[in-house]
């Protein structure tokens, strides 16, 4: 699959938040557009029926489109239960698009893998299904985010935010993504992916034994399971993501894309990848229209 870039001359600006106090706009010419102007859109593919809100047309009376000499790389949230296929997605998206994937989990692993201060202290919550505390995975994405690769080649953010206090952080900061990927997966599903999942420590691939398979014996030899994928830790997973899940979904209902995330993973990345085509073409639309 080839690299595929977002590259307007003209962008939107909707990653920047005109109520930031914190963050400095690293545009200072661009103009900042009211959200309340979304509306919603019902799309099909491969058969799939999705929803996500329309970018405004640039004639709205309350828009104000964003006028840049340099393009606004792409900003996208991805969010699920545990085990909805985040990880997988990631893979798939950052292929296409070109995207720095950042992974809260991820980066907390790291964490407790160099057996840090903040590694002993996260792996204590991770092992009871538990969000980590702020105070150690709000800094350590913040710090992610802006690193020089994110901001140049835009960011996919995955589960992060997974609370309101983290989702009022990032808006604090004046970090907004342009759409936020909402993966919508029963709950039997969930945990027989858990139950399944490996991982190979040397590339990092996700794999599923019966949905995934290693291409061969000695891939399968050097898989290992998460020390949080049993049934009984994911359920509490579970229980912590339904007690967060619709504080966060408040904060970016306007930009929500819902994606039917029970299917093939193939068919999940259509739905995925249309929704990231519609943002472009809708960028390239309002860049047109301000240019006339
Ligand atoms: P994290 O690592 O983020 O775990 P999670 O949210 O529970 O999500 P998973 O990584 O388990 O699943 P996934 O959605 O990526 O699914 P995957 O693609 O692998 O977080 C772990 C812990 O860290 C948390 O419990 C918490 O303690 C802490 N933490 C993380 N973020 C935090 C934050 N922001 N604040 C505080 N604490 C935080 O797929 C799963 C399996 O299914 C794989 O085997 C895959 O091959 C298979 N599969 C995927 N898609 C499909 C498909 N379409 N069809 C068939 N099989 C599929």
């Amino acid at each position: 699959m080839g690299s595929t870039s977002f590259s307007p001359s003209i962008s939107l600006s909707p990653s920047l938040s005109p109520h930031s106090s914190k963050f400095p706009n690293p545009s200072p010419n661009l103009f900042l557009r009211s959200h309340s102007s979304f509306t919603p859109l019902t799309l099909r593919s491969n058969q799939t029926r999705y929803r996500f809100k329309k970018l405004p047309s640039s004639n709205a009376p309350n828009f104000l489109v964003a006028a840049s000499a340099k393009a606004e790389p792409l900003k996208v949230i991805i969010s699920g239960a545990p085990a909805s296929g985040k990880g997988t997605q990631c893979e798939l998206i950052t292929q296409k698009y070109g995207l720095v994937h950042i992974a809260a989990g991820d980066l907390l692993r790291a964490e407790v893998a160099a057996a840090s201060e903040n590694g002993k202290l996260a792996k204590e919550y991770m092992e009871k299904g538990e969000l980590v505390p702020d105070e150690i995975v709000v800094m350590m994405v913040k710090e992610r985010l802006l690193q020089p690769d994110s901001q140049q080649r835009g960011w996919l953010l995955d589960g992060y935010p997974r609370s309101s206090s983290q989702a009022a952080a990032l808006e604090d900061y004046g970090i907004r993504p342009d759409v936020f990927i909402l993966l919508d997966v029963s709950e039997d599903i969930l945990v027989e992916r858990v139950v399944g999942r490996r991982l190979d420590p040397l590339t990092g691939k996700i794999y599923h034994l019966k949905y995934s398979p290693p291409e061969n014996d000695e891939i399968a030899s050097r898989l290992t399971q998460r020390f949080d994928d049993t049934e009984e830790k994911v359920k509490l997973r579970l229980r912590t993501h339904h007690q967060n899940v619709d504080a966060v979904l408040s904060v970016y209902k306007d930009i929500t894309v819902k994606v039917n995330g029970n299917e093939a993973k193939e068919h999940v990345f259509a739905q995925i990848d249309a929704a990231l085509t519609h943002v472009g073409e809708q960028r390239k639309v309002n860049s047109g229209s301000v240019a006339a």
